[in-house]
């Protein structure tokens, strides 16, 4: 009898609720059904809403129906912090303090998809703690220049690479009810004249290389949101570019998200309705210098799109377009059942973020002086030299710049590694402290005294861990503008040399996001190439260091000895940075290893054939793109390939760790046309890779895949892609340059 009453009474409140509940709301009822109950509730104006800003980062809901508002966030390598309401200032908030993970660089060199995971999980946790719907990142614009000043916020110079990292970024993020907003939209791959450059660029360079990872992020990631970016592609400017958003994005990859404009991308109604863009953010409505008062009813998707919808003039099913996207987002996010409560600055993250920086940390050049084992050098005196042994990198860069609860500097991480040992520190170099010094305001005679004082010391020492590199500073990695040069600055590279004359122990270890030249690479028994590495900096370093950690992390970037050697730096200005506003990508698909790849004659045909303006011969990389070291070796096999029915080709190839330590090894896979192709072809293309983890003396088994779409080309003449049949090689790869074995195979 009870039991009945019981079931009862339940069934009696399920038809209560359900009488009372709107459909909307009713979490169990498909996404779409409510995504219209809620549309054909809302007044005009409440769409129009939701549509633009209503504060610097969040977007409006509906109160009055109980949908929630959207709180976005940059974004990537952690939460940024509350700003205010409507200005770039800091909201001085003191509950968010955050963990700063590692440069999306640095995950990219980790090589690691199940980083990304782990990465993708942390971050997301600690948005879903700071009550943000919308994390704002990650980017995968392409290295395209070692100039640019955001790449350290991207992933590297190959499409397959990004990818393949993005897609379980984003899937992490977004099983816990926080949406990534995809960045930036594309061509942004330089931040000179950002807000008005306009690319041209092949169709096939934009298909196979610019647009991949974000075509990748679209479909197997299902990213819920995008930004797009400022420049512009058809001389349209990208947050509204018809042919990109709608054409591309929307109908032929359809993408049913919502794109987000980059902060102030916007720049006209008509394109900003028509275009492809759904939520307007970041718009200084007065000729983009200040705002006024009611900023956010002056935006463009604000009080001129409504007055065009109440006169007619634009059709109510053009703002239900885009109202449905932004539903879609908040159902999804704000308004998930499934939302994480999340935590922040937990241990658990604090560990994500140190084995991420491990993994990601490459070792370039080591004469048997790594790994410094804290037993072996005890007692002896070692000198710590260089600005970034104590800057906090998780400061300046532009917007991904984080606020941190508390950070592990290298030195103190030394200090601690070593405690047997007198650790020193001299600074060697200034920087200038605030975001805006520049190089040529800094005093000389002060770095002189800095650099004298550091080779004095360095000349008592037994051992010099070098520790310089970029930094966060305009002109170096830093939004808004790109990097002064291709050198070091602050005298670094006399420094190192000058230091490299009194002791021979001598470690280098530099930070940065981009490649940059060593002129002292010869005089240095020992390189350590770390991007940013966030909180976790110090202890992350200080393991490599110590050999507790085994480096595994491989180049996502091709370290040239030249700024001229990239090939996008051999048309002049009109290929880098531009010129009239408009920038010509004339290195077409020959951009990154592929460019390096070329022999030496087809290099010299193509820049002819271009009308390059530099023809001098192109030098031989420092480090080739997926290069990376390891204190024990690895021996491959002989590969074998067999097809694997519909799907395409397994190579299988043998690896063995020959050393003394457990270690590491990503192994790669690239492929090429064996013989001549009708189209120009890169020689080889990475399409798989995989990280093995081996003990000293283990061999396993490596598989890795091949589909046929990864024979693929865009055909400019059909707009679509093409494989040809033919003969093909796959190279099994320790880098791009490092060939352990090629077997041939037929479509
Ligand atoms: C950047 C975006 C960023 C936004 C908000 C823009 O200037 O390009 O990447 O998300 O500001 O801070």
């Amino acid at each position: 009898m009870k039991r009945f009453v019981s079931f009862f009474l339940t069934v009696l409140t399920a038809l209560n609720l359900n009488a009372q509940t709107p459909k909307y709301l009713d979490n169990n009822a498909p996404m779409e059904e409510r995504i219209e109950d809620a549309l054909s509730r809302m007044t005009l104006h409440e769409k129009i809403s939701m549509l633009h800003a209503q504060s610097k980062f969040t977007s409006a809901g509906v109160p009055r129906l109980g949908i929630r508002q959207l709180n976005m966030d940059d974004g990537p390598h952690g939460c940024r912090e509350e700003l205010e309401w409507n200005t770039w200032s800091p909201a001085k908030w003191t509950n968010d303090y955050v963990v700063a993970f590692p440069s999306l660089t640095c995950l990219a060199a980790t090589w690691n998809p199940d980083m990304s995971a782990l990465y993708g999980n942390a971050i997301s946790e600690e948005f879903a703690f700071r009550g943000k719907d919308v994390l704002l990142g990650p980017g995968v614009n392409m290295a395209r220049t070692p100039l640019n000043g955001r790449a350290f916020e991207y992933m590297g110079e190959d499409p397959v690479l990004a990818s393949e990292m993005v897609v379980p970024y984003i899937q992490h993020v977004q099983q816990n009810g926080v949406a990534c907003c995809l960045k930036h939209f594309v061509l942004n791959d330089q931040e000179t004249d950002r807000f008005r450059v306009n690319v041209n660029v092949s169709e096939r360079a934009l298909r196979e290389i610019y647009l991949r990872p974000f075509e990748m992020a679209v479909k197997k990631a299902k990213t819920w949101s995008m930004m797009g970016s400022y420049n512009l592609w058809q001389n349209v400017h990208c947050c509204h570019n018809d042919a990109l958003l709608n054409g591309i994005l929307k109908k032929e990859w359809g993408w049913d998200g919502a794109l987000v404009s980059d902060w102030g991308g916007t720049t006209n109604t008509q394109e900003a309705i028509y275009g492809g863009l759904d939520i307007e953010m970041g718009t200084y409505t007065d000729g983009k210098l200040r705002e006024s008062e009611f900023t956010y009813d002056d935006y463009y998707l604000a009080k001129p799109f409504e007055q065009l919808v109440k006169d007619g003039k634009v059709p109510m099913s053009v703002l239900d377009e885009k109202v449905r996207r932004v539903l879609r987002l908040i159902f999804r996010t704000a308004m998930n059942p499934k939302k994480v409560i999340g935590n922040q600055c937990s241990e658990a993250h604090y560990e994500v973020c140190r084995q991420i920086g491990e993994e990601g940390i490459v070792l370039l050049k080591n004469e048997k002086l790594l790994p410094l084992e804290p037993a072996a050098v005890q007692g002896k005196r070692i000198l710590v030299v260089g600005e970034n042994a104590t800057r906090s990198l998780t400061q300046g860069g532009g917007s991904s710049e984080l606020k941190t609860l508390r950070d592990i500097s290298p030195l103190e991480a030394i200090q601690q590694m070593y405690a047997g040992c007198t650790v020193m520190h001299a600074q060697g170099y200034v920087s200038g402290r605030a975001v805006y010094d520049r190089v040529d305001r800094i005093n000389a005679d002060e770095n002189k005294r800095l650099h004298d004082e550091a080779v004095r010391m360095a000349r008592e020492a037994d051992f010099v861990i070098y520790v310089g590199g970029l930094n966060k500073n305009h002109g170096q990695d830093c939004e808004n503008g790109d990097r002064e040069g291709y050198n070091l600055s602050f005298g670094q590279n006399e420094l190192i040399a000058d230091l490299a004359a009194v002791q021979k122990n001598i470690v280098v270890v530099t930070f940065g996001g981009n490649p940059y030249a060593m002129p002292w690479l010869r005089k240095v028994p020992a390189l350590l190439h770390c991007w940013y590495l966030g909180s976790e900096a110090g202890s992350a370093l200080a393991g490599v260091l110590s050999g507790k950690v085994n480096p595994s992390g491989k180049l996502p970037v091709t370290f040239a000895q030249r700024l001229e050697d990239y090939s996008s730096m051999r048309f002049g200005a009109e290929g880098y940075p531009g010129t009239n506003k408009q920038v010509h990508y004339k290195e077409g698909i020959f951009m990154g290893y592929r460019w390096f790849d070329l022999p030496k004659a087809a290099q010299q045909n193509f820049l002819k054939s271009e009308h390059a303006q530099d023809l001098t011969a192109v030098g031989q990389p420092l480090f080739p793109f997926g290069f990376g070291l390891s204190y024990t070796t690895f021996r491959y096999g002989k590969p074998t390939i067999s097809a694997t029915g519909d799907y395409g080709w397994t190579v299988t190839v043998d690896v063995t760790n020959t050393g003394q330590r457990a270690g590491k090894e990503v192994v790669q896979l690239y492929v090429g046309r064996k013989d001549k192709s009708g189209v120009a072809r890169p020689v080889k293309e990475l399409k798989y890779f995989t990280k093995v983890s081996l003990q000293p003396g283990n061999t396993k088994q490596v598989n890795l895949f091949i589909r046929r779409d990864d024979l693929s080309y865009w055909d400019e003449k059909t707009h679509g892609w093409n494989i040809e049949p033919g003969t093909y090689n796959a190279y099994v790869c320790a880098s791009s340059t490092d060939v352990r074995g090629v077997v041939s195979f037929k479509y």
